[in-house]
């Protein structure tokens, strides 16, 4: 990737899961800057609020270099011209990924020419999804390994009442 290049990988992030972190360490490795931008999301209902999604993401995410955390609301590409941002990071953990993210991806080319660089998620990860682990830790499984400590923690308080 070039050099000074500022890329945003978008999300809902609710929460943020090791499949996530994983994207955004080896991303953040290849760009100068990358901005994880945790989606309002008005369309779900998400478990965390959004200050409470930006706070994980921000606690998860503190030891790794060129990473900042934001929040947007409205259209992806309004937000990344604000950010100075021509490209965005999308992780793809199977085909079924691939067909909304290619649409979405194309609208973004075809709305402002910004490009959507896909990366492929580590083998480990690729069965993972927030939805997927919010299920197992409301049931009461373990979810160790699956996203980080805090977040794991968190969870536990939610789905107890806390
Ligand atoms: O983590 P998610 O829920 O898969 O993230 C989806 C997200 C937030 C990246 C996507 O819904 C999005 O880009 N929303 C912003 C609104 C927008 O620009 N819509 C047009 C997309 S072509």
């Amino acid at each position: 990737m070039t050099d000074g290049l500022t890329a945003i990988y978008p999300g809902t992030f609710d929460p943020v899961t090791n499949g996530h972190l994983d994207i955004i360490e080896r991303a953040a490795r290849h760009v100068a800057r990358l901005v994880v931008a945790v989606s309002q999301n008005p369309s779900k209902t998400p478990l965390f609020s959004l200050e409470e999604r930006i706070a994980l993401a921000k606690e998860v995410t503190a030891s790794i270099e060129h990473v900042e955390v934001d929040s947007f609301d409205g259209l992806l590409v309004e937000y990344a011209g604000r950010k100075g941002a021509k490209v965005l990071i999308k992780g793809l953990r199977a085909v079924s990924d691939f067909e909304y993210e290619m649409q979405m991806a194309q609208m973004n080319v075809r709305l402002a020419e910004v490009e959507t660089l896909f990366m492929v998620a580590s083998p480990r990860h690729s069965f993972l999804s927030s939805s997927l682990v919010k299920e197992v830790a409301r049931l009461g499984g373990d979810v160790e390994g699956l996203v980080p400590p805090e977040v794991a923690r968190r969870m536990k308080e939610r789905f107890r009442g806390d």
